[in-house]
């Protein structure tokens, strides 16, 4: 880094995300003597609601991440190959960590503490040990060093979510002055749960040295700042800043968004089309009610399936005329609680199913796999209601993509009360998941209100997502916030 003084443009951005928008997979059949034998790497598409927002950014980024385990066990030689493909063919850069390490960064420090005390869970206190934390540094230096060999002057770096949390710490290591942005992508938790993490210090410390942390909602940035203050002997909290150690840090509440021009495309497709066509024939006279999750212990699966469970029991005239369409895409197989909450969910289903299903009735429909982006558009967009049931959930950009594809049908969002969207869409249905008999209630008012109530509500939603917090939108507010705190804090250190 160039001890560079601050630009009133950002003119491009340095994006650091655990993931890469790319998986990748070795062309086994690949054979260099053989020039139909296709190229040695195949690359898929990854999702989530972190790589659906960056993309829709339109600020010119440039991506660094890591390609997923296995990366790490490439020889030198295949490593420098495979760079050297993601750079050609998307502009991206690979962050190479070794697999042991990364089980450990990923699997355990990041997803067996950090991800469940953030969403107020506490089950893996074992996971919390010294090894698990070295080996999260070692990965987040790892970052920080990609990230200063890609540095050109006039970046600003925007590091993304709980992987990346030392990230700035070690990037300030090497430069006092170079823009950083944070953004936590998921809930930052009370700070009577996050001060029982013994690496407490280091984690608040290291976002201190950002010039911006942005949080989803109020409350996130809320208790991040009372976190700070409580954690950071002189930190105080200074307007919409918290000052420590002569470094000014603003924390803000930027939503994040979606890209509605995407989803709109999805819906102008012939093919799309034919599918909601084939899907409306299929289902006439059937409410239709769509959930899409990654199969997680925060997203409230198994309330989820007792809600149905209630609804099916009590309103009896629903059967036949009612369906759940779930689409549970699986996520994080090596973690245990991860492989027990699949086996339970689909144990749940099965109950149901059995208990209410007839020879031509089958009232929850479940994916268990990843469906293609267009598929789900016309799932969304013959869907009445979508149901989303999260106990703790940063945004759920399920919610937004639902409105944006209900641009005809007007139907209802059914949404938890816990999901950082609930800010955000206040033409919702909202329920409490835990209150199985509210919540069923809710669902069944909201179905009965398509149509009428729901239309409303619905194009309260609709202008929100497609206008006023799209994904364009988050970016461009994200920049101009990074913009006014390089400027505060530089008059703060000229003070
Ligand atoms: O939003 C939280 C998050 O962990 C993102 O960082 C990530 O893109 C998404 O959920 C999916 O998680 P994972 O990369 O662990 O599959």
């Amino acid at each position: 880094f160039g001890e560079q003084q601050q630009e009133s443009n950002i003119t491009r951005f340095i994006i650091a995300s655990n993931r890469l928008p790319i998986t990748f997979e070795r062309n086994v059949d690949y054979d260099p003597s053989k020039p139909d034998s296709g190229e040695k790497w195949h690359f898929k598409e990854s999702s989530g609601g972190l790589i659906a927002g960056v993309k829709g950014i339109t600020i010119p980024y440039t991506w660094i991440g890591w390609l997923g385990q296995g990366s790490g066990s490439l020889s030198d030689e295949e490593k420098i190959e495979l760079t050297k493909a993601v750079k050609q063919k998307f502009g991206y850069t690979p962050v190479f960590i070794p697999d042991d390490i990364a089980n450990l960064y990923y699997n355990v420090f990041s997803n067996q503490v950090l991800w469940p005390i953030s969403h107020y869970l506490q089950f893996t206190q074992s996971a919390q040990n010294g090894t698990s934390w070295d080996a999260y540094c070692q990965a987040n230096r790892a970052f920080a060093d990609a990230i200063s060999a890609v540095y050109e002057e006039g970046d600003a770096v925007w590091v993304h979510d709980y992987q990346l949390y030392m990230v700035p710490h070690y990037l300030r290591q090497q430069s006092s002055t170079v823009p950083i942005g944070f953004f936590l992508h998921i809930p930052f938790p009370s700070s009577e749960l996050f001060r029982t993490l013994p690496q407490r210090y280091q984690l608040i410390d290291s976002l201190l040295d950002c010039n911006l942390v942005g949080f989803h909602t109020h409350d996130y940035r809320q208790h991040f700042v009372s976190t700070a203050q409580r954690i950071i002997l002189d930190a105080r909290a200074e307007g919409e800043s918290i000052i420590s150690r002569g470094r000014q840090t603003s924390c803000q509440a930027v939503p994040i968004g979606i890209d509605p021009t995407v989803w709109n495309a999805h819906l102008e497709n012939p093919t799309v089309q034919k599918l909601i066509e084939k899907l409306k024939h299929d289902f006439a006279g059937v409410k239709l009610v769509i959930g899409c999750d990654r199969v997680d212990y925060t997203k409230g699966l198994p309330l989820k399936i007792k809600i149905i469970d209630q609804l099916l029991t009590t309103h009896k005239e629903l059967h036949g005329k009612f369906v759940l369409f779930q689409i549970g895409i699986p996520s994080r197989m090596d973690v245990k609680e991860y492989q027990e909450l699949t086996d339970e969910l689909h144990k749940l289903i099965g109950e149901v199913n059995g208990k209410f299903g007839t020879i031509d009735w089958t009232p929850i429909h479940y994916i268990g796999r990843p469906v293609k982006q267009d598929e789900l558009a016309a799932y969304y967009a013959v869907s009445d209601a979508c149901l989303v049931t999260s106990v703790r959930d940063g945004m759920n950009l399920v919610a937004l993509e639902y409105v944006c594809c209900q641009k005809d049908h007007h139907g209802a969002l059914v949404l938890s009360e816990f999901a950082g969207a609930r800010f955000l869409l206040s033409g919702s249905y909202t329920i409490n998941p835990f209150d199985i008999e509210n919540s069923a209630e809710t669902l069944n008012l909201a179905l009965s209100e398509v149509g009428k109530k729901a239309s409303e509500k619905h194009l309260n939603n609709y202008k929100i997502v497609t206008l006023t917090n799209t994904a364009e939108e988050w970016g461009l507010r994200f920049a101009q916030l990074l913009l006014d705190s390089i400027k505060d804090s530089f008059f703060h250190l000229n003070e």
